[in-house]
């Protein structure tokens, strides 16, 4: 069928299943360097160190990069390649039972979900993180590495958070980022799961080498 649409929602076409799906490198460094960031906050630095704030803005600016490729990247990683849509994810699951296996060039429309639900928490986390420590600056920068201090609302204050949240209204707005800052990981967490149980069952049904297209050395 050689008019059959190659990208975007449309992009079923009865391609041999096996046909590799493609990545570009910028979607595939961005998605390594996301998760070496999360895993560097979440496993190596301190929770709410310089480091793990650094970190923080790394993953920010990580993530940004990828929402452009979004809007100005090849078609496979716009987000019109892969619109969140319940009708499309439900007709997936339909396709899951029914044994069918439409080839779909970017994300497939579960998968599509999974990723904006990762984007959402991503962008939750990186927020109520920016909202403790504050946005970088030249004392964080300098000032804030010799002195320990990361911010006005640096560790080195958190011994006494308690304290303060009942008199003061600030810090009381913090422990409430904490939270948010908090859940949303742990959100995330379970995401991750879903998300790496979900490439291991979507790579043994459809046959595809969906983990190895996100892998270097795979144009
Ligand atoms: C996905 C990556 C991240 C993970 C896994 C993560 C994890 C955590 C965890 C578990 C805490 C302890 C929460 C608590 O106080 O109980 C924390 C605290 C903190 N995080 Fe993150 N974080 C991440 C990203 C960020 C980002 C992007 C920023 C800002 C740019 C940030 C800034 C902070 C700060 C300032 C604190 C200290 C909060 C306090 O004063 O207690 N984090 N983080
Ligand atoms: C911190 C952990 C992880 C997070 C937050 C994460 C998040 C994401 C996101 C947001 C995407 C969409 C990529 C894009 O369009 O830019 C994606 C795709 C993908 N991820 Fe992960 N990921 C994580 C870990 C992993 C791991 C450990 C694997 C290996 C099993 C993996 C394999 C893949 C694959 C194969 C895709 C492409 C799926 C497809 O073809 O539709 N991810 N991931």
């Amino acid at each position: 069928m050689p008019n059959a649409p190659q990208f975007g929602p449309e992009a079923l076409s009865p391609q041999p299943a096996r046909s590799r799906r493609s990545w570009d490198p910028l979607v595939k460094i961005t998605h390594w360097s996301i998760v070496t960031a999360i895993m560097a906050n979440a496993l190596v630095t301190e929770k709410g160190s310089g480091a793990h704030v650094w970190v923080g803005y790394a993953l920010a600016a990580i993530f940004a990069l990828r929402l452009l490729w979004g809007l100005i990247g090849p078609a496979e990683a716009r987000f019109s390649a892969f619109p969140p849509s319940l009708r499309r994810a439900l007709g997936h699951l339909r396709d899951i039972r029914g044994g069918r296996k439409a080839l779909h060039r970017s994300h497939n429309p579960l998968g599509a979900l999974m990723v904006y639900a990762v984007w959402g928490v991503l962008g939750i986390i990186i927020a109520s993180g920016i909202a403790m420590a504050g946005p970088p600056s030249g004392a964080f920068l300098g000032a804030a590495e010799q002195t320990g201090e990361v911010s006005r609302h640096s560790i080195a204050e958190r011994g006494d958070h308690e304290d303060k949240d009942e008199v003061n209204g600030a810090e009381g707005n913090e422990s409430v980022w904490e939270e948010v800052h908090e859940t949303s990981v742990n959100l995330l967490y379970i995401l991750i799961a879903l998300h790496i149980a979900g490439v291991i069952f979507e790579t043994r049904r459809s046959g595809r080498e969906i983990l190895l297209a996100m892998l270097p050395g795979r144009a």
